[in-house]
C-alpha cells in the first residue's frame, strides 16, 4: 500500500482500492505492518518534501512540515519510521494508557463513504505504557527514533477510576517522558467511559497540575532536557463556554498547547445508511471540519500566544491552507488518509509548498495571516 511512488499513482489508487474491500480494522492493521516492515523501501520512494519554507519551531521543537499523524493511527508506535518516510513533518503516537487494554469488542471501526467519514469505537487498544517505551527505547538505541518530532498522546486506563486519573496519566508521563517532543493529554474520547468528564476545569486542573510538576522534576532530575510541552487535546462537543474555560485553564496552570479536535458524537447532516450512522463511537472526517474550524478560531482569539494543533476533517490543500491562515501552528490528518490513501501525505505538501511560492509566503508568515 505504501510503496508506490507518484508516478505510479494510478498503482496507489489500485492498492488502496482493494484494501478499502476489506474489513476496515483488518485494513488498517495491514496498513500499519506494511509500515514497520517496509520502512526502507518506502524511504527510496522520496516522498518526503522538504524545503526551508515548510519548516518552523514551535516550543523550540524544529518542525520540517507542518502536516502531521494525528493520534490513534499508531497506538503504541509501531511503525514510527515509516511516518517519516511517507512525508509526514512530525507524528503523534496513541493514546497509550498507564495499563496494556485490548480496547472494545470488534467491530469497532466504520467506513462512511457517503460521507468520507469514520466511526470508531476503539476504546484505547494499545500495549501500555511501558511496553510502548520499550519500543521507543529501542528504537531511540538504533537512532530510528527522531526522523520528525514525536508527539506522544496519553489517556486514562479504562479500569481506572475517574478519581484517580491523575496518577494513571502521571504513570504514562514517567514512562515515556524521554522519547517524546510533547505530549497530550487526551480528555475527549467518547469511547472511555467518563473521560469527557475530565474536561471540566476542576478535574483538568487537578490533572495538569500533577503531569506539569512531574514533567518540571522530570527536566530537572536529567539536567540536560527542558520540560517538554504538554498540550491538552479537547472534544469538538464541547460547548463555547467551556471551550473557553478549558482555554483559561491550560494557559493559567502554565500548559504548552491545544489540540482541537477530536472525533464528535454528534450525527448531524449525514447523508449514509441510518444503520451506520447509528453504530455507537466518535465520529471523524468532514463532517468534524466545521466545528473544528470554528473552535480554532475561538482558541486563537482567545489566547493567541497558545499554539494549536488542528484537526478534524483536513484532506485538502486548501483545508490545510485554511487551518493554517486561520492561526494553527501544525495540522493533523486521520481519516483522509482512508478514503486518498498514503499518498495524501506527499500530495498535501507539495501542494502546500507550492501555494507558498505562488503567494511568495514561508509557514511562518502564512500562520495567522487571515485571522478572524
Ligand atoms: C479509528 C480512529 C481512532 C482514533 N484514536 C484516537 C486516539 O487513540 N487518541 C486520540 O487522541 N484521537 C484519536 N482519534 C481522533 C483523531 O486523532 C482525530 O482527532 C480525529 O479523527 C479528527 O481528525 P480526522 O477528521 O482527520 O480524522 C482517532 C480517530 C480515528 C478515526
Amino acid at each position: 500500500m505504501y510503496f508506490v511512488n507518484n508516478p505510479l499513482g494510478g498503482f496507489g489508487t489500485l492498492v488502496r482500492s482493494a484494501l478499502f474491500r476489506l474489513d476496515p480494522e483488518i485494513a488498517h492493521g495491514a496498513a500499519i505492518r506494511a509500515l514497520s516492515a517496509g520502512g526502507p523501501v518506502v524511504r527510496r520512494m522520496g516522498l518526503q518534501v522538504r524545503d526551508p519554507r515548510l519548516e518552523q519551531r514551535v516550543w523550540g521543537v524544529r518542525f520540517p512540515t507542518p502536516i502531521g499523524l494525528a493520534a490513534g493511527y499508531d497506538k503504541s508506535g509501531s511503525a514510527i519510521p515509516g511516518w517519516c518516510q511517507m512525508g509526514f513533518g512530525f507524528a503523534e503516537i496513541g493514546t497509550v494508557t498507564a495499563q496494556p487494554q485490548p480496547g472494545n469488542p470488534t467491530p469497532r471501526l466504520f467506513r462512511l463513504p457517503e460521507d468520507r467519514a469514520i466511526i470508531n469505537r476503539m476504546g484505547f487498544n494499545n500495549d501500555g505504557a511501558a511496553a510502548t517505551a520499550a519500543r521507543l527505547a529501542q528504537l531511540a538505541r538504533v537512532g530510528r527514533l527522531h526522523g520528525i518530532p514525536l508527539g506522544i498522546n496519553i489517556g486514562k486506563s479504562k479500569v481506572t477510576p475517574l478519581e484517580e486519573a491523575a496518577a494513571d496519566y502521571c504513570f504514562s508521563l514517567d514512562r515515556l517522558w524521554p522519547y517524546a517532543d510533547y505530549i497530550v493529554v487526551n480528555v475527549s474520547s467518547p469511547n472511555t467511559p467518563g473521560l469527557r468528564e475530565l474536561q471540566e476545569a476542576s478535574h483538568l486542573a487537578g490533572i495538569l497540575d500533577e503531569l506539569l510538576d512531574l514533567n518540571r522534576t522530570k527536566a530537572t532530575l536529567t539536567g540536560r532536557h527542558r520540560a517538554r510541552p504538554v498540550l491538552v487535546k479537547v472534544a469538538p462537543d464541547l460547548t463555547d463556554e467551556q471551550l473557553d474555560a478549558v482555554v483559561d485553564l491550560v494557559r493559567s496552570v502554565g500548559a504548552d498547547g491545544l489540540i482541537v479536535s477530536n472525533t464528535t458524537l454528534s450525527r448531524d447532516g449525514l447523508r449514509s445508511p441510518a444503520s451506520l450512522v447509528a453504530e455507537a463511537g466518535g465520529l471523524s472526517g468532514p463532517p468534524v471540519a466545521a466545528r473544528s474550524l470554528e473552535m480554532l478560531h475561538r482558541c486563537v482569539s482567545r489566547a493567541p500566544e497558545l499554539p494549536v494543533i488542528s484537526v478534524g476533517g483536513i484532506s485538502t490543500v486548501d483545508d490545510v491552507w485554511e487551518r493554517l491562515a486561520a492561526g494553527a501552528r501544525l495540522v493533523q490528518i486521520w481519516t483522509a488518509l482512508v478514503y486518498e490513501g498514503p499518498l495524501l501525505v506527499s500530495r498535501l505538501t507539495r501542494g502546500l509548498l507550492q501555494r507558498l511560492e505562488d503567494a511568495g509566503l514561508t509557514i511562518p508568515e502564512l500562520i495567522g495571516s487571515e485571522r478572524g
